[in-house]
């Protein structure tokens, strides 16, 4: 499977690219081709020094032809940057592809983290991509709740649930299947896509947590 990751060169994007090149072809995606494919080789040389050899491939390219070539587009951008990076950029797409929002529209404030559909009154993530989107059902909302740290470290031991929102079986099973071979996380069912938003104020909840609570490393299991 191709697996592109829009704005791949951030913490998020090389979690993700070191967690499936063990088994998927990843293009890192940037608005600068030379940094996606600087930024590859050197999590490919990550990969190979955690995994010894693996049965993918990490490579990387500008946003636009990444987006055009994937099966799966995971877009791993701000949320502030959301309108300028996906219009013209998701109208590339394949018709099958089924595209990830991880995004989450938070801000820092006096009192801890807040969420910018609350606050402010912006919509959240997953309807502002969704207005970029041919086929709007292959959008899925999922990871909000994993953090960088723990995904870009191979050794760190995961147990945690994702939560998974989307409107379309096959898409969502997609995603599940991404989740799944990761080991120590599960995908959790949440909804359609019209839910999102409450996978997304999860990471500000945790956030809140963590920092009120002196706790290291927080995540959502559900028993
Ligand atoms: N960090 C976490 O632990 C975490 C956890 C859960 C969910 N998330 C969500 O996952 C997404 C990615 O997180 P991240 O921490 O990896 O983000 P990030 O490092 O802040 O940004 C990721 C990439 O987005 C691109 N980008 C930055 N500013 C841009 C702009 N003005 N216009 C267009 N592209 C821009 C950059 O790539 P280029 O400069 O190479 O184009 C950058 O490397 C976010 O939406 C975040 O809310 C993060």
């Amino acid at each position: 499977m191709k697996i592109g990751i829009i704005g791949g060169t951030g913490g998020m994007g090389k979690g993700f690219a070191l967690r499936w090149c063990k088994n998927h072809q990843v293009i890192i995606g940037s608005r600068d081709a030379q940094r996606a494919s600087d930024a590859a080789k050197e999590y490919l040389d990550a990969a190979k020094q955690a995994y010894g050899n693996i049965n993918g491939t990490i490579s990387g390219t500008d946003n636009n032809s990444v987006a055009s070539q994937s099966d799966v587009l995971i877009l791993s951008i701000p949320y502030e940057n959301i309108d300028s990076v996906c219009s013209g950029l998701l109208d590339k797409v394949k018709d099958t592809c089924t595209v990830i929002s991880p995004i989450v529209p938070m801000t820092k404030t006096d009192i801890g983290f807040e969420f910018l559909p609350l606050k402010e009154g912006k919509p959240f993530s997953h309807q502002s991509v969704q207005k970029h989107m041919k086929n709007k059902n292959k959008l899925v909302s999922a990871f909000h709740v994993i953090s960088e740290k723990k995904l870009v470290d191979p050794n760190y031991k995961l147990d945690y649930d994702i939560f998974v929102c989307g409107d379309d079986k096959e898409s969502v099973d997609t995603v599940n299947g991404l989740i799944s071979e990761i080991s120590g996380l599960r995908p959790i069912f949440l909804g359609s896509g019209s839910l999102a938003y409450m996978a997304e104020i999860a990471t500000p909840l945790l956030l809140n947590v963590m920092i009120k609570n002196k706790m290291k490393n927080p995540g959502i299991k559900i028993l």
